[in-house]
């Protein structure tokens, strides 16, 4: 029996879908169900960055989550594979009229993502001074909380309908399966098996 947390959402429903075309039936969380049974799976419905919480402390084995979540949380688990699922970049924003000037001795930023943030401005040797939000981050520079936002971008129309542009890429992300260190040893059979499985649909859908 293998727990598998997933990413309320679209990421949630595509996973399980994988899932169907690799064991047959249908996968699908019904209402407001937190938790499906399929054979020898569990899954569980859990809120995007809470899922490498579900993984890191073994009441999920293996779960579906961002790179820009494992990034920014520095977890202690295993990296299986790119599942090559909302991808998105993390970017700085500002508004249209601005620009971003490095040379200012301090920035002020915006953002849920506070250690992407403030690695990516040590990198560059620039002063941060970071405003931690937990959502609708694109507000801040508009009323003058920050200068800029770091945040995700999928498929910019957020940035856009608010007078903001991206100034600059920090990374790339994708949903990637994670497992836990003592679940992957374990029960490394299951989970190799599985992780082989969804290679296979991976890459597959890949070439399309
Ligand atoms: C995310 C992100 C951006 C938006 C980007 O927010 O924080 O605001 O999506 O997507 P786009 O480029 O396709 O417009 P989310 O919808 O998760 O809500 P949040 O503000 O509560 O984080």
């Amino acid at each position: 029996m293998l727990t598998v947390a997933l990413p309320k959402g679209r990421i949630a429903e595509q996973t399980l879908e994988i899932f169907a075309q690799i064991f047959g039936g249908e996968f699908k969380f019904e209402g407001r169900e937190l938790i499906l049974d399929m054979g020898e799976f569990r899954f569980l419905n859990v809120r995007n960055q809470d899922v490498p919480t579900y993984v890191e402390h073994g009441a999920a084995d293996i779960g579906v989550v961002g790179l820009d979540v494992i990034t920014e949380k520095e977890l202690d688990i295993i990296q299986l594979l790119d599942m090559q699922l909302g991808k998105c970049k993390v970017a700085i924003g500002i508004k249209n009229e601005d620009e971003l000037d490095w040379s200012r001795p301090n920035i002020k930023v915006a953002t849920k993502m506070v250690n992407i943030t403030k690695n990516y401005f040590a990198k560059k040797a620039v002063g941060v001074e970071v405003v931690k939000l937990y959502g609708s981050i694109e507000l801040a520079p508009l009323v003058g909380l920050a200068d800029a936002i770091v945040d995700i971008v999928e498929t910019g129309s957020t940035m856009r309908e608010n007078g903001l542009k991206v100034a600059e890429d920090i990374m790339d992300s994708s949903a990637h399966l994670i497992a836990n260190k003592n679940s992957f040893y374990a029960k490394k059979e299951e989970i190799l098996s599985l992780y082989e499985k969804i290679k296979e649909v991976v890459q597959r859908d890949a070439q399309y």
